[in-house]
């Protein structure tokens, strides 16, 4: 019953209304005692999670795209997932470096295909996606990993660099998800990764267009899981975002901190083994290391001005690529 309904019955029967009454009481105390059950089965659900090894999923025979397959880390991923088993669909604006790419894995026995595609072109990718999708069905891993890092002042950002930034860093995505996403919602299978980055977390001088662009990742995958978790509240495509720290693949250019041992640059090759268990195991969220979305968390809890005392203390971050 509708609520103008109700005010109109008013005064003609009281008694069928407080029954009414009675009953939206009991269906909302029901409602709060399942909520506050669910509740706190879902914490000690995650508790008991982080005691427990998490099963990774079998990806062999299964095929993955990775965008930027010719360098750093999206190489090691092609690598360790063709030695997984899985079959690589290897897209790179580099020709050269993700044909080697490829002949490696197949040097080991692996299955892989290299294409050229420059990402910051929609209708590029969306041939090349339409090609791929019919040469090789469903793709069931789509990583978008492609990436650039200019480092810089604000002021010293063309315009043609931010809006190409933007291009490869945040719109690619998009165009490559709206292709790939229709098939795994039918099937209710599949998973996104997306590469954003500690500059996702932390804003960072001479990052300010580029943690833009990874603030833009972490903002959208996690819309995206709440459309998808709507649409289907059976979902099981998964969807992992990625926050790594420094790797030493030579993207950041001059990265400086006081404390090299403690803070010191990571291997792409374990960078690489360390995002593909993530999306095994199903994870919404994985920093490269792990600790740093936590630290990120406290971090928040923690005043502004006493957390810039740490950071300051601490003096980790980039220097212009300029000097
Ligand atoms: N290296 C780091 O410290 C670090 C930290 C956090 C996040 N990330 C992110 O991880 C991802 C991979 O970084 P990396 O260090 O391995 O990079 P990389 O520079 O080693 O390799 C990037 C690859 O992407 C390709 N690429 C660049 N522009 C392209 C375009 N327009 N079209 C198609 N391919 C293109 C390049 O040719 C290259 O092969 C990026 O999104 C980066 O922002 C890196
Ligand atoms: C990719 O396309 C952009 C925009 O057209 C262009 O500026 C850039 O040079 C291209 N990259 C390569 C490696 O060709």
């Amino acid at each position: 019953m509708n609520k103008g309904a109700r005010s109109n019955s008013n005064n003609a029967v009281p008694s069928n209304n407080n029954s009414n009454d009675v009953y939206n009481i009991i269906v909302l105390v029901v409602d709060i005692v399942i909520l506050i059950a669910k509740f706190w089965a879902a914490i000690f659900e995650s508790i008991v999670k982080l005691f427990v090894t998490q099963e990774e999923e079998n990806v062999q025979g299964k095929t993955v795209l990775i965008t930027g397959t010719g360098h750093g880390m999206g190489k090691e991923m092609a690598l360790q997932y063709a030695a997984l088993g899985a079959k690589l669909i290897c897209w790179d604006v580099n020709e050269k470096t993700n044909e080697q790419t490829v002949k490696e894995i197949k040097q080991k026995g692996g299955t892989a295909f290299a294409y050229t595609v420059n990402v910051t072109n929609r209708e590029e990718i969306i041939e090349l996606a339409n090609k791929v999708k019919k040469e090789h069905g469903f793709i069931s891993i789509v990583v978008n990993n492609a990436g650039i890092m200019p480092c810089h002042p604000l002021l010293e950002h063309t315009e043609g660099e931010i809006r190409i930034l933007y291009d490869i860093n945040v719109l690619s995505h998009f165009w490559i998800n709206q292709i790939f996403l229709p098939d795994m919602i039918e099937r209710n299978e599949g998973s996104i990764v997306a590469l954003s980055s500690c500059a996702g977390l932390f804003g960072v001088k001479n990052l300010v267009p580029y943690c833009g662009t990874k603030f833009a990742v972490r903002g959208y995958m996690a819309a995206l899981a709440e459309e998808l978790r709507h649409k289907n509240p059976q979902n099981n495509i998964k969807l992992t975002t990625i926050f790594p720290y420094m790797i030493d693949t030579g993207l950041c250019k001059n990265p400086h901190y006081r404390f090299p041992k403690l803070m010191k640059l990571i291997s792409p090759k374990d960078a690489a083994s360390s995002i593909i268990e993530a999306q095994r195991k199903g994870l919404e969220e994985a920093a490269v290391p792990r600790h740093f979305v936590a630290v990120e968390k406290l971090g928040r809890m923690i005043p502004k001005k006493a957390m810039r005392l740490i950071d300051d203390f601490l003096d980790a971050g980039v220097d212009s690529d300029k000097l």
